[in-house]
Order: structure tokens, then sequence, then C-alpha cells
């Protein structure tokens, strides 16, 4: 059982493509951290098994949720996450969706929030440009935008500067010890 579950939803590949990263840089800090899971094939009570949850979701259709995601909404709403550590990561199309730019970030903010959860991960907004994001509170990112469609050179920086953030806020150093 690893200490973090990283569960993501994709329609066409580009989440895909920055959980890659994410297990490249996991690898780095220490193996065995990390677990990924499709929500589109698991159980939703999964995330239940563990403490440290990483949460990957683009935002679809004008400010929805990614299709699998959508799916498991409801089910959320039956977990219990009291104790339970969230960090989460959108992708979005900032100059194709500025008025909508990485929604998802704050439609499951507010869910895993409402289920006892503690969120971290929270970033700045200095170098995108869009309008209007539900993923944005007092100015911050209630996670971490990414942006295939424009930026896909700055994911690899982003993602590696964030997972430095987790293992801070999430108090991973007894991990990272030698056995
Ligand atoms: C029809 C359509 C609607 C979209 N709506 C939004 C949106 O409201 N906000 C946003 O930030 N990105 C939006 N996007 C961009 C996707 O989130 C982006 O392409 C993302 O990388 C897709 O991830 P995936 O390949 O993992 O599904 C939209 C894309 C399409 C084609």
């Amino acid at each position: 059982m690893t200490p973090i579950g990283l569960f993501y939803g994709t329609d066409t590949g580009f989440t895909e493509i920055v959980v890659k990263l994410f297990q490249e840089e996991f690898d780095l800090v220490a193996p065995h951290l990390l677990t990924v899971h499709n929500i589109g094939d698991t159980p939703v009570t999964t995330l239940q098994q563990y403490d440290h949850l990483i949460i990957g979701c683009p935002t679809w259709d004008i400010g929805q949720l990614q299709a699998d995601w959508d799916k498991a909404y409801n089910a959320l709403e039956r977990l219990d996450l009291s104790g339970k550590q969230v960090a989460i990561f959108g992708l979005g199309d900032q100059y194709g969706y500025p008025d909508s730019y990485c929604d998802a970030i704050g439609i499951l903010a507010k869910k895993f929030a409402s289920r006892g959860a503690t969120l971290v991960g929270f970033t700045s907004t200095d170098g995108y440009e869009f309008t209007h994001s539900e993923g944005v509170e007092n100015g911050r990112f209630l996670g971490l935008a990414l942006d295939e469609d424009n930026e896909s050179d700055k994911s690899p920086g982003r993602v590696s500067e964030w997972v430095w953030q987790l293992v801070d806020e999430f108090d991973l150093v007894p991990f990272l010890e030698p056995a």
C-alpha cells in the first residue's frame, strides 16, 4: 500500500501524459510512493484507502467535469474523507476557454472539502492568462492548473515543483528515509 493514491480521468489522453510526468517525478523522490488509478475503471470507494490523494481532472464542455469524474461525482457524496489530504490538478485550455479555465479544480475542491478532506497544493495564478476560473479562490488556484493545449512545455516544470510542494505538505519525509 502506497501513501499516495493518484486518481485521474481523461477524454482525449492529455491528462494521461501528465500522469506519466507525475510518475517520473515521484520515482525521483522515492519509489513506491504512488499508485495510479483511472477513475473510469475504479470504484469510487477506493479513494478511501489512501491518506493522501492526488486528483486529476480536465475541464470539459465549458466548465464541466470530465465524463468519468462526472459519473463518479454523486458517489463522492457517500465518502467519509475526514483526515485525508487532497491535492487537485486540472487540465484546461486557457486561451480557448478563458471564462471557465480549469473550473473542474474548483468543482472537485468544493466536493472533497465537503466530504471532510483537507485541501493542499494551492498555487499562484502568475504566468497564466484567463479571465475566470472556478478553481481560483482568494487569488490562488485550489490546486495545480496545467494547459497541455497551449503550454505543454511548461508542464514538466510545473509538475516537478508541485510534487516537491506536496512532499512537504503531505509530510512525506518519513517515507523518504532509508528503511
Ligand atoms: C468541447 C470542449 C470543451 C472544453 N471546455 C473547457 C473548459 O470549459 N475549460 C477549460 O479550461 N478547458 C476546456 N477544454 C479543454 C480541455 O480541458 C483540454 O483539452 C484538456 O487537456 C483535455 O484533457 P484530456 O485529454 O485528458 O481529456 C475543452 C475542450 C473541448 C474540446
